[in-house]
């Protein structure tokens, strides 16, 4: 079983072997049992405090004692930002991305969207990944920090600061550099946002104040544990979109003791509080903010990580799905479980959905309907979870995203009557 530490960003300390982790001091001369301090920086040295991720790990032998990578040869399915292929100002819908054949997480990775430039530190890039079976190798990505939302499968998420399991309704992020394997326990779906930007923090709550949506208590970290494995073991890299390899003669989870705040973590969806309107509308969906990604402009996210869980609908004289709407920002849905509240059907579990910038949606015409004509009592929409990774960036889709798309998604939209005038 997996162990937790509780907090979100906390500067936490642990050791899976006691008197490991030196106490006053990061890199004494000697450290405890001949262990090797090495310091793995997610942010600039000088970044401003509150921003600020580093950890410290004590480690059986340091990282750097590698042979050199060599490039890999890839079916190129998971890409990299920017993408050269063809933006399009359509909406776009996908059916489930189906689990075919067996492979792993690494594998199995297939880019849907990408924006910005990984070169730049700026950006985001969304996958779909499936497996059958477990890594038997190791990855790190030094391009971006990896949020995955697993929608069918458990994964068991072994890192350098130990075991993450992750289950459908939960998400699991990894720090960007990081190394992790993926284990799964049986055919396994689920998306991935690959965050080049600042790393994904709590939204500030402003007047909504001290508690609510998703709260830090919540976030879970894992305690360290390690592999004392001799043998060799495939270490696989993503740097600058492409993937490298090298074989190390040893587990590099060797880490026994480390502190810090750069350490992967997951949360469970079903405790987000879900803040909305107690009298009539409904606030802006940035309202169901899990986790944000800042860019350089104040208020607008290189990334917004958002959900739409169950929830009470009680809002008098309302259209209460999503309203119809054209936004700057651009919306990468994915669907966990259940339905969708703005779509009668098309919009499956382990399903997607784009959006481009200032392209109208919003509620297809039954939906619409049934909103109008609905009994305007408390409603519980409830057995769902769909999310959406919302960015500034105008998310181009790459071509096996393109040509995969559902063909009939604008139909959703055809039908609306004409509003009538008075004569
Ligand atoms: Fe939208």
């Amino acid at each position: 079983m997996a162990a937790y530490l509780s907090g979100f960003g906390n500067h936490f300390a642990t050791e899976a072997v006691p008197g490991a982790l030196p106490v006053g001091r990061n890199s004494p001369q000697q450290v405890p049992f001949g262990l090797y301090a090495e310091q793995v920086s997610g942010t600039a040295f000088t970044a401003p405090r509150s921003d600020n991720r580093r950890t410290w790990f004590y480690r059986l032998r340091p990282s750097a004692q590698h042979p050199p990578f060599q490039q890999m040869e890839t079916a190129e399915r998971w890409q990299s930002a920017p993408l050269f292929t063809a933006v399009t100002p359509n909406r776009l819908r996908w059916s489930p991305l189906a689990i075919k054949g067996e492979h792993d997480f690494l594998d199995g990775m297939v880019t849907y969207a990408g924006a910005g430039d990984v070169t730049t530190q700026a950006g985001v890039v969304i996958s779909l990944y499936t497996a059958t079976r477990s890594m038997d190798r190791v990855l790190f990505n030094t391009d971006a920090e990896m949020v995955i939302v697993p929608q069918q499968g458990l994964l068991r998420l072994i890192t350098e600061c130990g075991v993450l399991e992750v289950e459908p309704l939960q998400i699991g992020v990894i720090p960007r550099g990081l190394k992790f394997r993926v284990e799964v326990s049986g055919p396994s779906r689920g998306y991935v946002c690959e965050n080049y930007g600042a790393p994904f923090r709590l939204p500030d709550l402003g007047p909504i104040g001290a508690n609510g949506l998703a709260n830090p208590r919540d976030f879970e970290t894992p305690v360290a544990a390690f592999e004392d494995v001799d043998g060799p073991h495939i270490l696989v890299q993503k740097f600058m979109g492409d993937l490298w390899t090298t074989t190390l003669d040893h587990s590099p989870f060797d880490v026994v003791a480390w502190h810090g705040n750069h350490a992967p973590y997951r949360y469970d969806l079903r405790r987000f509080n879900t803040v909305n309107t107690v009298s009539f509308d409904h606030p802006d969906p940035s309202i169901f903010t899990v986790l944000t990604s800042p860019s350089d402009t104040p208020g607008t996210a290189n990334c917004d990580f958002v959900i739409f869980p169950p929830r009470w609908m009680v809002a008098e004289d309302t259209f209460r799905p999503p309203w119809f709407h054209r936004n700057i920002m651009s919306e990468f849905m994915g669907l966990i479980e259940g339905e969708y509240d703005a779509k009668a059907e098309g919009f499956a579990p382990g399903g997607s959905s784009l959006h481009n910038c200032m392209n109208a949606h919003g509620p297809d015409r039954d939906s619409y309907a049934k909103a109008i004509a609905a009994e305007l009592k408390p409603h519980r929409i409830a057995d769902t979870m769909a999310f959406m990774f919302e960015t500034r960036w105008v998310l181009v889709p790459t071509t096996l995203a393109a040509t995969t798309a559902q063909m009939d998604y604008d139909a959703c939209w055809g039908g609306f009557e004409k509003a009538k005038l008075p004569k």
